[in-house]
């Protein structure tokens, strides 16, 4: 037997079990990487029926009236934090200082990092669409519940992790507090590198806590692999603004870990598959709404049929 003929599809069938996941802007003829349609032969949830991201679709979100505010708790604490290049995206880490309750959540969150969804060259890179419009850029703030301490323990919870999901709009003006976060991306250039902000603040990139009433809710997973489907999702319509220097500039600062230019990082929008997607109402006498949180939220989730 002349193994010399079976060995090279022996070793590409070997690269394809353990191919690293990539985005489809990585995925080229002569890279093995496994794209989006591709994640789910090697990390099963990722074929799943309650994934993210989702085209929310306006005239189809149910308005829920016990869709409580947040408490925003040490969003306004100065830290310390550490931006690192995960190879894939960048994640500014937060301290356990940080938390989060309220907002129908069955539990306390405490804050674990952020990161940011982009495009690239004036594409925008939104992961949730909105009637099928894909936004410049989306910011994602990951809480886990307690006791848990990390994703591999919440992953068997469908609300083991609170997502919070800001959409930015492009404006003329530069967002104020933005060009600290873009500095430190060019800090971290390559996969593994890791730098500090000093003294920042996460209520300096926000909107104000007012203005965080009107919110999407819908059960989904991690959007990038293992998508685990342990993710009580909460996308506000409030955006935040960023001028078009600055979205040109942020996509600009890091590389995959491939090292080409990390430019549209972002899932592609999954199906429903019979999900609801809730809306808060604006309103002003929410009190007694807090303590209906576990009917709403089970509601939330049983109305799903996926709660068994
Ligand atoms: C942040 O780091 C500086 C310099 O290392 C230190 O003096 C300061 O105490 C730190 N702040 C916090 C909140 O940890
Ligand atoms: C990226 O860096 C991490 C260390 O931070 C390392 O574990 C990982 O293997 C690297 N990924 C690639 C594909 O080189
Ligand atoms: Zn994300």
């Amino acid at each position: 037997m002349d193994f010399s003929v079976y060995l090279p599809t022996l070793l590409s069938l070997l690269s394809q079990c353990t191919a690293q996941w990539c985005y489809q802007s990585q995925y080229s003829c002569d890279d093995t990487c496994s794209d989006p349609i591709r994640w789910a032969a090697q990390f099963p949830s990722c074929g799943g029926l309650r994934q993210s991201p989702i085209n929310i679709v306006t005239s189809k979100v149910h308005v829920n009236s016990a869709l409580p505010p947040f408490e925003f708790i040490g969003y306004t604490n100065t830290i310390n934090i550490t931006v690192k290049n995960k190879g894939h995206s960048a994640h500014f880490t937060l301290p356990q200082s940080v938390r989060l309750t309220g907002g129908a959540l069955p539990g306390q969150y405490r804050a674990a990092q952020f990161h940011f969804h982009w495009g690239g060259d004036g594409r925008p890179g939104s992961e949730h669409t909105i009637d099928g419009e894909r936004f410049p850029m989306e910011l994602h703030i990951v809480h886990i519940k307690e006791p848990y301490g990390c994703l591999a323990e919440a992953e068997h919870d469908m609300a083991g992790i609170a997502l919070l999901a800001f959409l930015f709009e492009e404006a003329a003006d530069d967002h104020p507090y933005l060009d600290t976060v873009i500095a430190a991306l060019g800090r971290v250039q390559n996969n593994g590198s890791s730098t500090v902000i000093p003294n920042f603040r996460l209520s300096d990139i926000l909107p104000s806590a007012k203005d965080l009433h009107r919110y999407y809710r819908y059960v989904g997973s991690m959007t990038t692999p293992g998508c685990e489907q342990a993710v009580a999702w909460t996308l506000f319509h409030r955006t935040l603004s960023i001028s078009s220097r600055q979205l040109y500039a942020i996509a600009q600062q890091c590389r995959f870990w491939t090292g080409k230019p990390m430019t549209d990082i972002f899932r592609p929008t999954q199906p429903l598959d019979g999900r609801v997607v809730y809306q808060s109402k604006a309103s002003g006498t929410l009190t007694s709404a807090v303590h209906l949180w576990y009917g709403v939220f089970s509601a939330v989730l049983g109305t799903t049929g996926l709660i068994h």
